[in-house]
């Protein structure tokens, strides 16, 4: 399967993953064939992208970090907090607790996998599945920084609801597609504050995951907000969930942009590294992501392309590769091909 951009979609394609509405109820299920009606439908409702078999790598499942069912629990889960959350509440941790959890012990479960994150979703879901892939990276960095259980849990509470006091600022602002004026920013910032004061009296939240609220929007130069905290004053938890926040904007779709390629948006964070970022967290996130995810479709340094299939652990520039093409065009069959055992090859370039 692979995931395709809803423009390039060819009516006739088989859906190979379910695909929910922003309710999380499935709205079409994997085996359909794709209609008019319904890419039409789809891209009315904001989907971006959509999983198909195209007949190149139907032979190849996706390596997920998490779950379908722990990704929909967990989508669920901060999407009934933020619907249900107002001035005066506090949030009820049982849920939530058992969503982290279940985040935690898929990602025990598949240590050695690089982080390969590859949900779709409909624009107006953006904030929920942000929260969920924002905890899912901040989880795996504490892992490579060897915390503890206890300690995954606090940082992975804190993560999911890092932004939720963006419900106590007006919708127009939040969901503005150009630039803010000066005072709509102000008002934007004012969520970290508002998401600490709510952490903060909510029982069975530890003070430390509220401080992801307070402080995920800090830099390690003292050119972030609310308090412009520069470098170890800013908590460690913090300091992961601002590179996990800023790597999964950048590659998600949004309404007003196109997703940029994980290679290239780990090239920018590695640009930002110590003004911006902790360059030590940094560098342990960057060996743990795939640069070019399976379904990408990839030219070599000697003129042959292809599609990733699968992710060689520990060498991230260097998946499997089937190859279908060359300069002429076609090859007579795919040929199969293990970067991390071919060094004389390269990616050198992607389609996006
Ligand atoms: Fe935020």
């Amino acid at each position: 399967m692979r995931k395709i951009d809803i423009a390039n979609i060819e009516v006739g394609s088989r859906i190979s993953k379910n695909i929910y509405n922003s309710k999380g109820q499935v709205l079409l299920s994997a085996g359909t064939v794709l209609t008019r009606r319904y890419v039409n439908r789809l891209k009315e409702l904001g989907f971006s992208s959509v999983f198909v078999d195209d007949g190149l790598i139907d032979d190849i499942s996706l390596e997920e970090a998490i779950s379908e069912e722990t990704r929909i629990q967990a989508v669920n889960c901060i999407r009934d907090i933020m619907k249900n959350v107002t001035r005066d509440n506090v949030i009820n941790a049982a849920p939530l607790s058992k969503a982290v959890d279940s985040i935690i012990d898929d990602l025990l479960a598949n240590r050695e996998m690089m982080l390969n994150l590859s949900d779709i979703r409909s624009y107006d879901d953006y904030t929920f599945s942000h929260s969920v892939n924002v905890t899912v990276i901040s989880v795996v960095i504490g892992m490579c920084l060897h915390y503890p259980k206890n300690r995954l849990k606090d940082l992975g509470i804190g993560v999911l609801l890092h932004d939720v006091g963006k419900t106590r600022i007006p919708p127009d602002i939040i969901n503005k597609p150009g630039k803010l004026t000066d005072e709509e920013y102000e008002i934007v910032k004012k969520h970290t504050w508002y998401g600490f004061e709510t952490l903060r009296k909510s029982p069975g939240i530890r003070l430390t995951s509220a401080h992801v609220a307070l402080q995920h929007h800090e830099r390690q130069d003292g050119s972030g907000y609310p308090r412009s905290l520069k470098g170890d004053e800013i908590i460690e938890f913090a300091r992961i969930s601002a590179i996990a926040d800023v790597y999964d904007a950048m590659t998600s779709d949004r309404c007003y942009r196109k997703s940029i390629p994980v290679h290239k948006v780990c090239q920018y964070l590695a640009e930002s590294s110590g003004a911006q970022f902790d360059s030590r967290i940094l560098d342990r996130f960057i060996e743990k992501v795939a640069l070019y995810p399976q379904g990408t479709r990839v030219t070599l340094n000697d003129g042959r392309s292809g599609i990733v299939t699968k992710q060689n652990s520990g060498v991230p520039a260097r998946p499997v590769v089937r190859l279908f093409w060359d300069e002429k065009g076609p090859l007579p069959k795919p040929v199969h091909l293990n970067l991390a055992e071919h060094l004389e090859l390269k990616i050198e370039d992607v389609f996006e």
